[in-house]
């Protein structure tokens, strides 16, 4: 693996679909080398287009294993706002992932705190997350850590920001029934996952793009504590990377990187 001096490596790419193509390229080379990876997954609009080609693979992700990264408190796993609905459907029942490989957070949990808790422990019993899959919000959130989460957090409850539950509520119909709690893993639980892919897309995260790569490290906008991992990835579309200041030199960096060594 490559990696581009101190901060993440950035692949820019012209559009969804070609990250989305992008991001399953890795996906598909990380598996190849380890058969048994242990794989976290985000929920949200923009990883779809990965797991829709990942869910069309021909190749066998029988021997992998699959926790999510967050869920919404109060909700079970038939609730169609459910992240763990979605991930079912969109991923794993194609993918025919055996349910002993499958550990996802579960939103109807009487205890969210003791569940965050023992989901930590199984986590750690499977060795850690191998590869995990990111957004990131509007307001610069991964998972669901908003502003101000502890960059050392582990999994736990989190308060959603109305801006994060306006941007969900048309899944829910309303702003209202959008849940005001959710099980997050925790800002540190993310840094300690082996390899990190972050997709972004869209002009309308360009400018939380733009400050979480070159920007200060701050808990402000946590998914710039990225910057601290030494092995992160962001694949952006265009759109999303159009506010980076050395945008130009990202371009150079990935399409020239062959020429190491020569
Ligand atoms: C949600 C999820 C995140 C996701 C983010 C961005 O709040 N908790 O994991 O990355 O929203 O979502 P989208 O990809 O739809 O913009």
């Amino acid at each position: 693996m490559w990696v581009v001096g101190t901060l993440m490596e950035i692949v820019i790419r012209t559009d969804y679909g070609a990250i989305s193509d992008e991001a399953f390229r890795i996906v598909e080379g990380e598996v190849a080398r380890r058969p048994a990876l242990v794989v976290g997954l985000a929920t949200g609009r923009t990883p779809l287009g990965l797991y829709e080609r990942w869910a069309a693979s021909k190749r066998s992700f029988k021997r992998a294993r699959f926790f999510n990264l967050d869920e919404f408190v109060g909700l079970g796993p038939e609730h169609a706002g459910s992240f763990h609905r979605t991930l079912r459907e969109r991923l794993l029942a194609p993918l025919r992932v055996p349910p002993r490989n499958v550990f996802l957070l579960r939103g109807d949990v009487k205890d969210p705190d003791k569940a965050a808790a023992a989901y930590e422990k199984v986590l750690r019993a499977a060795g850690g997350i191998d590869l995990q899959i990111l957004g990131v919000g509007r307001n610069g959130h991964i998972g669901f850590n908003e502003p101000g989460s502890s960059l050392g957090s582990r999994t736990r409850t989190k308060t959603l920001t109305d801006e994060t539950r306006a941007a969900h509520a048309e899944a829910f119909g309303s702003m209202d029934r959008v849940p005001r709690f959710a099980i997050t893993m925790g800002i540190g639980t993310i840094l300690e996952a082996r390899y990190v892919v972050l997709l972004a897309s869209g002009e309308e995260k360009a400018q939380v793009v733009r400050r979480m790569i070159e920007g200060p490290v701050t808990a402000e906008v946590p998914g710039s504590a990225l910057q601290l991992h030494p092995r992160a990835t962001a694949v952006l579309d265009e759109a999303a990377a159009s506010a980076l200041a050395r945008r130009d030199y990202w371009k150079w960096v990935a399409e020239n990187k062959w020429r190491v060594g020569q």
